[in-house]
């Protein structure tokens, strides 16, 4: 008695075998909490935020550029002012020749103050090194061989830079009468004055400059690196709260399709989430049958062994009973695991009989649905393959039509070349569920007030195909449902 009252609550009491333990993911490579093994080292630049890195590299390419610039715009103007201050000056000592100045004899009797006034120093230059100067006030040049050379004739004229009393001055010497050479000489205070200023102003400008692009660098940068901001700081949000609410998405440029990107990430993410928690709460449910039906045969022990204890044979019963339970629930769960995970497991191989495993199953669910008449015609079929999972299919497959049949309806059960058919003559199922029996959790409107959790077809299905075979809803001749499962004898799809 106490063991009926046991299988009313929960099935068969013959066990099915147990499953081999379910196989642990094997452990990813490489020390917990170790480093990625991808880590970049960090230097400096990498510390420093992208936007600064971009202001930097601006301010760096335009201070470059201004340097250059500003370089080439004072060397050009240095040498053109230097130039054409030497051809004045060597004009001007050029037509002094023709003049008094360069007659030794009137030179001499010329007023240095005069000269002195033109800004200018002049002499004429002996070939022997001697000089006549202006009278008064000294106004000869500095002089040396380079001017000699000239009033030797040995060369046509001379431009140099030299100093007189910590004065720098431009001096040239053109041929005067022969054996003289007139000496010009003019200061470079102007001309470095002038240079001076370019540099100041150049130095000004490129600095002003390299301010201006470093500020622009960082304006763009900021302006730019704006939708990044946002992006990022709508991963942080994500990351702080969970909600996996997609972010606002505009422009069409590559930071909207990184976003747009984000965006298909966090609905993949968000479809596997709820997934994993109707998994979750379909699997709690489908547990709980088996463990009450289990709470319910050891209280019943519990009582018995207290009002005195139970016959040995009824005792034996009820704990095989309860055995069998446990056992159908180490397949369950093991089958639950299974089909949460994307990738099937390699199922354990031999040569399995279908007509056995579904004469087993009919067993099982004959005992459990009195009611129903099972008619069935089956022929030997060898696939290889594991009969674990088979039998769970086709009890599956038999827990259905039974489940569904009016009560004395007769399922018919057929194998024939490897194709197990299950037709009853229950209501059927309505054409726009026919596509969807198979998905995980899914049940039809109408079979909500029955008992289940949707992931029986979705089990027959993971099994067919794990052997290389495929399932399929119809409708049977007497307006029931029809499930077909075909098995290919050798397979060597999903078990090699
Ligand atoms: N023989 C059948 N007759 C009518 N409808 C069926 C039949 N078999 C399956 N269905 C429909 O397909 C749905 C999915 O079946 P499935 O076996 O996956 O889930 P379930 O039987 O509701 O629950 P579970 O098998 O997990 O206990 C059922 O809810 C039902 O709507
Ligand atoms: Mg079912």
């Amino acid at each position: 008695m106490t063991s009926d009252a046991a299988r009313r609550v929960w099935s068969p009491s013959n066990a099915v075998p147990p499953p081999p333990p379910p196989k642990r993911p094997s452990a990813p490579p490489g020390p917990p909490g170790g480093p990625p093994p991808d880590a970049q080292p960090t230097g400096f630049a990498s510390r420093l935020s992208l936007r600064t890195r971009v202001g930097a590299l601006a301010a760096l390419g335009v201070g470059l550029a201004v340097t250059l610039t500003a370089l080439a715009a004072y060397l050009t103007v240095s040498s053109q002012l230097q130039s054409s201050v030497d051809e004045n000056l060597l004009a001007r000592a050029r037509s002094a020749v023709s003049t008094t100045l360069g007659d030794p004899n009137q030179l001499a009797t010329v007023p240095g103050a005069a000269i002195v006034a033109t800004d200018v120093r002049i002499a004429l230059l002996q070939a022997n090194g001697t000089a006549i100067v202006a009278r008064g006030t000294d106004t000869s040049p500095p002089m040396g061989d380079t001017e000699v050379e000239v009033a030797l004739a040995e060369s046509p004229q001379s431009v140099r830079t030299a100093d007189l009393r910590g004065d720098r001055y431009r001096v040239v010497a053109v041929p005067a009468q022969p054996g003289f050479a007139l000496v010009l000489a003019q200061s470079t205070e102007q001309t470095e004055e002038v240079l001076d200023r370019l540099r100041l102003v150049s130095f000004i400008a490129g600095g002003v400059g390299i301010v201006l692009a470093t500020w622009a660098g960082l304006s763009i940068a900021r302006a730019g690196l704006r939708p990044v901001r946002q992006l990022t700081q709508a991963a942080e949000h994500v990351a702080a709260t969970g909600q996996l609410e997609p972010i606002e998405v505009t422009g069409s440029d590559e930071i909207a399709r990184l976003a747009h990107a984000f965006n298909a990430m966090l609905a993949a993410l968000s479809e596997a989430r709820l997934r994993q928690s109707r998994l979750v709460a379909d699997a709690g449910h489908e547990l709980r049958t088996p463990l009450t039906s289990m709470r319910t045969n050891l209280d019943l022990l519990a009582q018995s062994e207290a009002s005195g204890g139970l016959a040995a044979a009824d005792r034996t019963q009820l704990i095989a009973d309860t055995r069998a339970q446990a056992v159908e629930l180490s397949t369950l769960v093991g089958d639950l695991v299974e089909l949460s995970r994307e990738d099937p497991p390699a199922a354990s191989r031999e040569q399995v009989d279908v007509a056995d495993v579904v004469r087993d199953a009919l067993s099982r669910v004959r005992r459990r649905a009195p009611g129903v008449v099972f008619s069935a015609d089956l022929q030997s079929w060898i696939v290889p393959g594991d009969a674990t999972q088979l039998g769970r299919a086709a009890t599956n497959l038999l827990d259905n039509a039974a489940k569904f049949s009016p009560p004395h309806g007769t399922v018919t059960v057929t194998l024939h070349d490897g194709v197990l058919d299950v037709c009853d003559e229950g209501p059927g199922i309505a054409d726009e569920d026919l596509p969807r029996v198979f998905d995980r959790f899914y049940r039809s409107s109408a079979a909500r007030g029955l008992p289940g959790s949707g992931l029986g077809l979705a089990i027959v299905k993971a099994a067919a195909e794990r052997h290389g075979g495929s399932v399929e809803a119809g409708r049977s001749p007497s307006g029931g449902a029809r499930l077909t499962m075909r098995l290919p004898a050798a397979s060597s799809a999903a078990l090699d």
